[in-house]
């Protein structure tokens, strides 16, 4: 029965004349929603919005984007506020509970998560598997989704504790797996987690220190990472996210949900971009090709596109890019690398971007992965740990959103329909009937071909 103070819209068939009223519900913030979930039992029509372009694919209270104004919010705080207030491990409580912690809630949260840092020992033996050259997220995909055949005691999604425990574990190893990708290609042994040394501090100590000498991490970069680990912790639906979403609705287990959200993120549109930014960056050199590279980003027949640049929701500054880019100027003074030619082509490159009407026209502003490589690059990382580091942060986010669709009650397996334009319906069609040439007489005229080659030398 509708509800007659429900605000609805009006769908009519042109064709038929027939009209159906659609509820309209409105959220605490952004735009409404028209719930279309009885538009094909009462329509027979489906939507069609390949991309989700203007589809919501679920409800959720962790984070709310405004991409006209460029505001994000994780559970109403803003990114910039979290970024240079909060730390990484308080931000990962937020996004999954809701508030920010209390002393006794964020003690007992960083235990609970700094007790579960060391991996299976048995796990280490996974890298073996790969080539030294292997790309770091390769092996992410391989060793998370592996996680599922260690930790058999919190793979029950239906016990609350268990994806408790799950949670715990996700955000704790995956910085000591990420670490062990890097030191893997390096050829250096793994350093295990310290219990000591906050979440950033831990991760850089188990990238740069080695066996044979103390390791001292430099507060002013390990700052900076909590920074970025914070600045790259969540944002709404994106691919990745939805698909961790997507494969939780079939019931996978939390591990595998995860992973599935690492391979999805890889993508250079997505969380590769970082690594394709620098790339392009590299590519540029110097000053004097930025016009050439902003003429290829808008010729439509080139396919090249201005990594780090663009955005689906955002449409005015990213800002977490905003505190990138800050933050590239704190960590650059620190090392010394004031003036590096990379961060000078990028200023350079947002500056003529930004004045230029196609980027204007579009609204392409710079977002997150555009100055995140500058950094990681001045930090030490190679380019194909930079998105190893933004699913490191962003495990955070997946593991609320997993959480978050279980306290919806009964998931639904997301199953979506598609606009089938194949063939109708035909018959079957024997083989000798299909036209072309048999067996044999495909047999002979290779046969020929090969030999009037011989022939001919
Ligand atoms: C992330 O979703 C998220 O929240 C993602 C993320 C997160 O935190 O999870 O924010 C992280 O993925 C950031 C985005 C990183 N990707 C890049 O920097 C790659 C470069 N950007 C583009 O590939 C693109 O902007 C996307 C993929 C990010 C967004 O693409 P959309 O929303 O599908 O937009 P579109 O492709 O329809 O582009 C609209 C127009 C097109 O021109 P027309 O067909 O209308 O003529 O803008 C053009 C595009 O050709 N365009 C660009 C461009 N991005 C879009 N032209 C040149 N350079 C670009 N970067």
């Amino acid at each position: 029965m509708t509800d007659s103070t429900l605000r609805t819209v009006t769908l009519i068939d042109d064709l038929t004349g027939k009209s159906w009223k659609l509820p309209v519900r409105d959220g605490s913030m952004g735009p409404s929603v028209i719930d279309i979930r009885k538009l094909y039992t009462d329509t027979g029509y489906f939507t069609h919005d390949p991309g989700f372009t203007s589809t919501s694919s679920c409800e959720s209270k962790i984070t709310f984007i405004d991409g006209d104004k460029g505001v994000l919010l994780h559970r109403g705080y803003p990114i910039d506020q979290l970024a240079e207030k909060s730390d990484f491990l308080e931000v990962a409580y937020l996004l999954q509970f809701g508030d920010l912690p209390n002393t006794t809630q964020k003690t007992e949260w960083i235990k609970n998560i700094t007790y579960h840092t060391m991996v299976h020992e048995q796990l280490r033996s996974f890298f073996n598997g790969f080539r030294r050259d292997a790309h770091p997220m390769a092996i992410m995909c391989g060793v998370v989704g592996a996680l599922s055949a260690f930790y058999h005691d919190s793979t029950d999604i239906h016990d609350e504790r268990q994806r408790e425990i799950a949670c715990h574990r996700l955000i704790a190893k995956m910085p000591t797996l990420a670490a062990a990708a890097f030191k893997y290609s390096t050829g250096q042994p793994f350093i295990y987690p310290r219990n000591d040394l906050s979440f950033a501090e831990n991760f850089l100590h188990m990238c740069y220190a080695v066996p044979a000498e103390p390791h001292l991490v430099n507060p002013v970069l390990a700052r900076a990472m909590e920074k970025i680990f914070i600045l790259h912790a969540d944002h709404e639906q994106n691919a990745s996210t939805s698909t961790v979403r997507l494969a939780s609705s079939s019931g996978a287990n939390p591990f595998a949900c995860i992973a599935a959200g690492i391979t999805s993120l890889w993508g250079p549109a997505h969380g590769g971009a970082n690594e394709a930014v620098l790339k392009m960056l590299i590519e540029i050199g110097s000053k004097d090709k930025i016009p050439e590279i902003i003429k290829r980003a808008k010729d439509k027949d080139d396919g090249f596109r201005l990594m780090g640049f663009g955005h689906r929701v955002y449409k005015n500054y990213d800002p977490r890019a905003k505190v990138m880019q800050q933050t590239c100027r704190e960590v650059l003074s620190e090392l010394g690398l004031r003036n590096d030619p990379l961060l000078e082509t990028a200023m350079e490159l947002e500056r003529i971007a930004l004045q230029d009407d196609y980027f204007i026209a579009k609204k392409l502003y710079p977002n997150v992965d555009f100055y995140s490589g500058i950094i990681l690059r001045a930090m030490g990382f190679p380019m194909s740990m930079f998105t190893v580091l933004f699913a490191v942060a962003r495990t955070a986010g997946w593991v609320a959103h997993w959480q978050e669709q279980f306290s919806e009650g009964e998931q639904k397996i997301g199953r979506p329909r598609q606009l089938y334009t194949g063939p109708t319906l035909r018959s079957f069609v024997p083989l000798e009937e299909r036209g072309g040439k048999t067996d044999a007489e495909a047999f002979i005229s290779e046969w020929q071909r090969r030999r009037s080659d011989t022939l001919t030398g």
